[in-house]
Formats: structure tokens, C-alpha cells, sequence
């Protein structure tokens, strides 16, 4: 009954194992969920209320299909001044959530066996957005810091595609500049296009966050794709954009207009409020998150378990290969501790050593979570 493309395509692990993680807690169980990766703050009160006001005001229809103007306006200003990218509103197209972008950017820029180099373990959903647009994957190998190794190894006569996601999901790693300054030579030697997801962009410890897409002779190679989830704790909005090349816009607008129409407006709305508004709230969630990273990464090192010190995201990537690998590991913490982890297999075949915590949870509860992984493998 299912077409072949449909069923290549595998659920997604982390919002399989939230769904675990949330059966056990209704059950009645003490379950700490570091599955997710959602913030666990409230999304700041002053984007609530423009949404409220744009509902009342009767912003409840539908919106162009590539945003409303004064968020694409909003958008490409926040792009031209703290990215350092040549954006007009005109490059920009706003989409419920960056995961919509990811998409819409794979299908308009691959053709059926093409690949897309994904570098070392990589967030759930790019691969099969890559199989869905009939392309493969490459996988590149990274070191111990989960940097880049031997990019040009990955890169075959049939790429087309390289994916950065700088501070990146699951492991945390911040490309510096050193390192896209060499993503970007390969890029331009063999002629690839880019996609920059800068999701995690402001959830960032002290390194600088760079844009691939402002390095000479970038911009007309890269999508730059963004959102509003992590940065402004407003996941369940469903709101992202990207920003790039004419050519490849016109296309992503097509795909939108034929499949979600627009992001919802009042939605929209609530991101201009975001861009535009105060930031201390959301340079509040940073540091806690900062802090809580800090907690984590030297209480699993305590433990005697290696664990990488990442300089973003709110996900810790400890290796767990001397504690039987990541599958068996994340089932021991659900089953024996109550915790929910995401096996590192579900970011590509490099992950398989590692499990992926999220710490978008209290202090409390990590220093629980700490406890408890201390008496599974004291
Ligand atoms: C690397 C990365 N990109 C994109 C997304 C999609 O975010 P959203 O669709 O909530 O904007 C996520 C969410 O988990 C992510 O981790």
C-alpha cells in the first residue's frame, strides 16, 4: 500500500524515545527525560502577547507564502548584521519550523542519485530528507572533538551537497573559522552547494559563531537555514526560514506553496516580536545552559566516562563503547535508571559508540541523572 519512497523512511528516534519516556512518566514513574531537544523554559512573555494581539487585531488568515513582509524584512536584517550575509527580504522564505527548510532546501537543491556529505554523527532528520529527494548520504569521518577529518575523502564525482550545523546537533561541536575557511575550498573545488542549519547559533559558550554562507565567493552556494525553537524556547510554534541563492528560492517557494501554504501568521508575528524585541531572556536560558553543560560534562567525566566538552547546543555526546555502546547503554538508563537518552546510532553510523543527552532540564534533575548513571556503572 505504501510507495517505496515512503517506506525507506524510518521514525524519527528521538521523538520515538520521548514518547517511551513520556508513557513511563504516566505511568507514574520518576523518569528523568534527557531525550529531548526542546528547552524547558517558557517562551518569553513579550513574543506571547504580540501573538495574542496579532490574533485579536484579525492577522488570522492566511499569509504569503514566503512570510510576511515584516518578518522577512526582520529576518533578512538580523542576517545582514550579525551573520555578515547579502540578504534582502526577497532571499528569505519563513517555514512552520527549520525542519520544513531542511526539507524544502534537499528537495530543491538534489537530484535522484546525488549525495550530501553529512559530517560525523548529524541530526535524525537529514538523511532522510535526503532519501526522500532520491539522493545518499556520505558520511565524513571527525575526530574525538567531532571536527571534521578527511572531508575531501567523502566528496565523490556524485556530490552535490555538503551539510554544516555549527554549533551542531548531537554533538555540540562549534566549527571554527580555520575549518569552514577548508569546508568552503572544497566547496568551491568541486563545485558544491551548502546548507548551513545555525540553529543552535546563540546557544553557543564563548566561541564565535560563523557563518559559512559570509566567506568570499559563498553566498550564491549556500542556504542559510534558521529558526525560532531553540534560540527563543518556542518549539511548538513551528517556526524557521531560510535565506539564499534566487535560483534556488524560487523553488523552495513552490514546494511551500503546493504543501503547507505558509507558516501560521500570527505565528509570524510572534518572530518579529523575537528578532526585534528584548534578548535577555533568551541570554538568560544560555547561561543556565552553560552551567548545566558544565555539571554534566564533569560529573560523566568523574564517572570515568569520556565526554567531549561541546562549545554548543544543550546535548552532551559521551562515549559509552566500554559501557557496551550506545544501543544497549541508552536501554540500560530507561530500564535500570529511568532515563531517556538517545542512542548515538540514531545520528549515522559514527554515533554508534556514543548516547546523546539533552540537558534542556533542571539543575535538580541532572544531578539526579548524575546519581543514578553512578550507580549503574559504580
Ligand atoms: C540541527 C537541527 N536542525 C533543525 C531542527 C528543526 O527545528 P524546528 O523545526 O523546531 O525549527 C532541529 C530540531 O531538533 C535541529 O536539531
Amino acid at each position: 500500500m505504501v510507495s517505496e519512497r515512503m517506506a525507506s523512511i524510518q521514525e524519527s528516534t528521538t521523538l520515538k524515545i520521548s514518547a517511551e519516556a513520556k508513557r513511563l512518566a504516566a505511568e507514574g514513574l520518576d523518569v528523568i527525560d534527557m531525550g529531548v531537544g526542546e528547552p524547558d523554559f517558557d517562551t518569553p512573555r513579550h513574543i506571547i502577547e504580540s501573538a495574542y494581539r496579532s490574533m485579536l487585531d484579525g492577522e488570522t488568515h492566511y499569509a504569503p507564502t514566503n512570510g510576511i513582509p515584516d518578518l522577512r524584512k526582520a529576518i533578512a536584517k538580523k542576517l545582514r548584521t550579525e551573520n555578515n550575509l547579502p540578504v534582502t527580504p526577497d532571499d528569505v522564505a519563513v517555514t512552520p519550523g527549520a525542519k520544513m527548510a531542511v526539507f524544502a532546501a534537499i528537495q530543491a537543491m538534489m537530484d535522484q542519485g546525488d549525495e550530501c556529505v553529512l559530517i560525523g554523527p548529524s541530526w535524525v532528520s537529514y538523511e532522510p530528507c535526503i532519501t526522500f529527494a532520491g539522493g545518499q548520504v556520505s558520511w565524513a569521518s571527525v575526530d574525538q572533538r567531532f571536527q571534521p577529518l578527511d572531508l575531501a575523502e567523502a566528496i565523490t564525482s556524485r556530490t552535490r551537497l555538503i551539510v554544516v550545523n555549527s554549533p551542531g546537533n548531537p554533538t555540540g561541536a562549534v566549527f571554527g573559522r580555520r575549518m569552514l575557511q577548508e569546508i568552503r575550498d572544497l566547496a568551491i573545488d568541486h563545485d558544491l552547494l551548502v546548507i548551513s542549519d545555525e540553529i543552535y547559533e546563540k546557544i553557543i559558550y564563548g566561541e564565535e559563531h560563523i557563518s559559512i554562507g559570509s566567506l568570499p565567493d559563498m553566498a550564491d552556494r549556500t542556504v542559510t537555514i534558521n529558526g525560532f525553537s531553540k534560540s527563543y524556547a518556542m518549539t511548538g510554534w513551528r517556526l524557521g526560514y531560510l535565506a539564499g541563492p534566487k535560483e534556488i528560492m524560487k523553488y523552495v517557494s513552490r514546494l511551500l506553496s503546493h504543501s503547507v501554504s505558509s507558516a501560521t501568521t500570527f505565528v509570524q508575528r510572534a518572530g518579529v516580536a523575537a528578532l526585534e524585541g528584548p534578548q535577555e531572556e533568551a541570554d538568560r536560558m544560555v547561561k543556565e545552559f552553560r552551567i548545566r553543560r558544565d555539571l554534566l560534562v564533569s560529573g560523566l567525566q568523574s564517572l570515568g566516562i569520556p565526554c567531549a566538552m561541546p562549545g554548543g547546543a544543550f546535548y552532551v555526546f559521551p562515549d559509552v563503547s566500554a559501557l557496551g555502546g550506545g544501543d544497549s547503554f541508552a536501554q540500560r538508563l530507561l530500564k535500570e535508571g529511568l532515563m531517556a537518552a538517545t542512542p548515538g546510532s540514531a545520528f549515522g553510523p559514527g554515533g554508534a559508540d556514543y548516547v546523546r543527552l539533552s540537558y534542556a532540564t533542571s539543575q535538580e534533575r541532572l544531578t539526579e541523572a548524575l546519581r543514578r548513571i553512578g550507580r549503574m556503572v559504580g
